[in-house]
């Protein structure tokens, strides 16, 4: 059985992969070797068959006896180790969640269901560096990748809805520690069902714009009753990174775009940060290279994969099946909304969600490995 290097188990993506794998029997195929950061040495966990002891994660020669090595210990760990790890002369296949070296011309982003063609070119040619791409990017291409296959999209329009945890697990905490916070705020005027409204609302705007740097350390700013509308780094040219992401990489995952030598689709529009817990939603435009009914757009996008379900644009079903509260800690992607905008018969609307920590970044990962181990 192929030796298989886990690294960053014990992080939140990590312990989603841990149990993806788990269910899905992953642990049957192979021999796993767990490292770890701070604990060579200790026990590995129970999945582990023969190499019951903890690895140190920096340790090149240890890393360099794995076939395969899996990482969601994230992208300082990719840029240290990785280089070292190649330069030692290790040939075998580097799956990562991290974003360090998914723009790099050896990597492919790896989402099977969207881009296996992409995957099968590249194992074909010999690559060995298979990364997950942007959460909000593959859970977007999950719900409507159809479209792109069928070359319908002339460009696509994107408003996201990004959860806390796309941060990490502090900032889950954060969110809520802030809600709390609101809550006690005012909850003896909320207990009295007279009291006013315009009371409560003065004391809860005095409360978040008066939070401290300590109840603010991840966000930087309140996020509870509030939006931030910037994610990740600023690129100084009015974009933010996240936003720079959807182009780059939804192009680079479907095969196209600069490095293929065909023109990229354009996509772009704004990342906001909402406060949901760890589902990534988005509301897409598409500008659509000729009319197509919606009807035809649904049925294509139903059978794109097994995940995608449709969901009727009705109010019932979409409130009921749309959100993040319905998606999380399920591997369905819902796309629903869709329908005909005013602006001419080739532009769509339609509003799509995955599980972030899914679909986003563990599940791609782990079906990677198998498609190696097949
Ligand atoms: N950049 C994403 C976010 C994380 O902040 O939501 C997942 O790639």
């Amino acid at each position: 059985q192929a030796l298989v290097g886990l690294v960053g188990w014990r992080g939140m993506v990590g312990s989603v992969l841990m149990d993806r794998m788990q269910a899905e029997g992953d642990f049957d195929l192979i021999e796993p070797l767990f490292f770890s950061t701070s604990n060579k040495g200790g026990a590995a966990p129970s999945m582990a068959k023969n190499e019951t002891t903890l690895q140190d994660a920096f340790d090149i020669e240890a890393l360099k006896r794995c076939d395969i090595v899996i990482t969601a210990q994230g992208g300082d760990y990719t840029s240290e180790v990785f280089p070292k790890l190649r330069a030692a002369g290790w040939n075998g296949h580097w799956i990562d969640a991290a974003s360090s070296l998914r723009m790099a011309d050896d990597a492919v982003i790896v989402l099977d269901p969207v881009n296996m063609p992409v995957i099968k070119n590249a194992l074909a040619k010999g690559g060995k560096n298979w990364i997950g791409g942007n959460c909000t990017v593959s859970c977007m291409l999950m719900g409507v990748g159809a479209l792109y296959k069928a070359g319908l999209v002339e460009w696509m329009s994107t408003q996201t809805y990004q959860a806390a945890s796309g941060g990490g697990a502090q900032h889950m905490r954060e969110l809520l520690t802030q809600y709390g916070t609101l809550n006690a705020e005012v909850k003896a005027l909320l207990d009295d069902p007279k009291s006013a409204i315009l009371e409560i609302d003065r004391k809860i705007v005095a409360r978040q714009r008066s939070m401290s740097a300590e109840e603010t350390a991840n966000f930087g700013v309140p996020l509870g009753g509030s939006l931030i509308p910037w994610i990740d780094r600023d690129l100084g040219n009015g974009q933010s990174k996240e936003e720079w992401k959807g182009m780059a990489e939804t192009n680079k995952i479907l095969g196209q775009g600069d490095g293929f030598g065909t023109p990229a689709i354009p996509v772009d529009g704004f990342c906001v940060r909402i406060g949901a817990m760890r589902c990534h939603s988005q509301a897409l435009t598409f500008k659509l290279k000729k009319d197509v009914p919606v009807a035809d757009l649904e049925a294509m996008m139903a059978a794109d994969n097994e995940w995608v379900k449709v969901v009727p644009n009705d109010r019932q079903s979409t409130i009921h099946q749309l959100t993040p509260v319905a998606v999380t800690g399920t591997l369905t992607i819902p796309v629903g909304r869709v329908r005909k905008l005013a602006m001419g018969p080739e532009y769509v609307g339609a509003f799509t969600i995955g599980d972030q920590l899914l679909w986003g970044a563990a599940e791609p990962l782990r079906r990677m490995l198998r498609i190696l181990l097949d």
